[in-house]
């Protein structure tokens, strides 16, 4: 059941080179399955329609991002004693280059990203997640004790085949950790912005576990992480008797239920949020503009595309974006076409707003921008509600 239209839309980390530049669109509209609970984007693209050789996504971009992969490291090695990993959509390396290069693996099939994992010196095989692939390797490698994937399952179609995949390269005894974003919190925060062409399922511990109890896996302990403005990290077994379910995991299935994640009548309040939100976005930026003062965005991220485009927000309100990676300079937000310029630190001589497009990393970007803060400089976030901060 399609609950939210969020518009045309163009493909969230294809930046034009040009204001000119053709590009591919399609209509983002969410779905609610009424039997599992799972909310998915109702086109759903193959991976090789968007994983390729040049996909500007870096995952060692933020401190907040390396410190929380760091942080995971040391707990699989000390706290579990796994020693075998593998990582599927291992980026460029930011979580594997905390192991053992001898007994890791990474799985990453935009050749120019993996090409930064090996660099550090990691094993990659730039490939897609396939059962085919988990067969291939399972000859020349044996079993893993480890799996780890962040952000990477919800970007595939098939969930059945990515399981089966798992299934078929973890060792009985081995545990499956994967990690995105939580329903539960985007709910909350209004985060429409987190549905573009790459998130195809948006998880909750109710549709994950449907989905898994099919594969024969279970999760057996949670933890709700900051990661990507709200994440769930799931730590998985393949199901014996002798598992035992830790209370984290009673804790969010009652509060899931108590939020009525399972309901349609929460997403459609939802949509009703969603639509005021956009509403009241528009109004803040032309209410700026008309007292003469200047916007540009802080960071170029494939949220703030859904953003931009859903509220029609033009480089007649947002001058530029800032953005770290140099993938994504001197290039244009998809769609909107709002140039993006090479990060120089915030300057209130230069700038009056800055429209957090990376609400996700506020906490370090206003570390980061302390003295334009203290020049009385300020942000706009639209999370939960658009307004202006601090
Ligand atoms: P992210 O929030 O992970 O986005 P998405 O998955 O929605 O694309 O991406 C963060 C983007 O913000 C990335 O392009 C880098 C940029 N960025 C900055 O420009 N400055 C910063 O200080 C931080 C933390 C991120």
């Amino acid at each position: 059941m399609i609950f939210l239209d969020l518009g045309l839309q163009p493909f969230a980390n294809e930046y034009p080179k040009n204001t000119k530049d053709k590009e591919k669109k399609y209509r983002l509209l969410i779905d609610f399955n009424k039997k599992n609970g799972v909310i998915s984007i109702k086109k759903k693209f193959q991976s090789n329609k968007i994983f390729k050789k040049d996909y500007p996504y870096r995952s060692s971009i933020s401190k907040t991002m390396k410190e929380s992969f760091r942080k995971l490291s040391n707990k699989i090695k000390h706290k579990f004693r796994k020693n075998k990993i593998l990582e599927i959509g291992c980026n460029d390396g930011v979580f594997l280059k905390n192991f053992n290069r001898k007994n890791s693996l990474g799985i990453e099939p935009c050749s120019n990203i993996a090409k930064l994992s090996k660099r550090k010196g990691i094993n990659v095989l730039t490939e897609y997640w396939t059962y085919n692939l988990s067969s291939k390797i399972k000859r020349k490698y044996g079993k893993f004790n480890i799996i780890f994937s962040a952000n990477t399952i919800t970007h595939i179609q098939n969930l059945d085949e990515v399981f089966k995949a798992i299934n078929n390269i973890l060792d009985d005894d081995g545990i499956l950790i994967i990690q995105d974003p939580s329903l539960l919190e985007l709910i909350k925060n209004n985060a429409y912005d987190q549905f573009y062409n790459e998130h195809i399922y948006v998880f909750s511990y109710l549709s994950l576990s449907k989905i898994l109890d099919k594969h024969n896996l279970k999760i057996l302990d949670l933890e709700n992480i900051k990661d990507h403005g709200g994440s769930i990290r799931y730590y998985i077994k393949k199901n014996n008797d002798k598992n035992k379910l830790s209370t984290s995991v009673l804790k969010q299935k009652k509060l899931e239920i108590k939020n009525g994640l399972n309901k349609l009548e929460t997403f459609i309040k939802f949509k009703k949020r969603v639509e005021n939100s956009k509403k009241k976005f528009v109004n803040l930026l032309k209410k700026i503009k008309s007292d003469n003062k200047k916007i540009i965005g802080y960071g170029a991220t494939a949220k703030a595309v859904t953003v931009l485009n859903y509220c029609k927000i033009s480089s007649k309100y947002v001058d530029y974006f800032f953005d770290t990676t140099p993938e994504k300079q001197n290039k244009f937000m998809p769609g909107v076409k709002i140039p993006i310029k090479k990060y120089k630190k915030l300057k209130r001589k230069f700038v009056d707003f800055a429209f957090l497009g990376a609400w996700n990393f506020k906490e370090e970007i206003f570390f980061k921008e302390n003295n334009y803060i203290k020049d009385k400089g300020k942000f706009i976030s639209h999370i939960p509600f658009p307004k202006i901060i601090p």
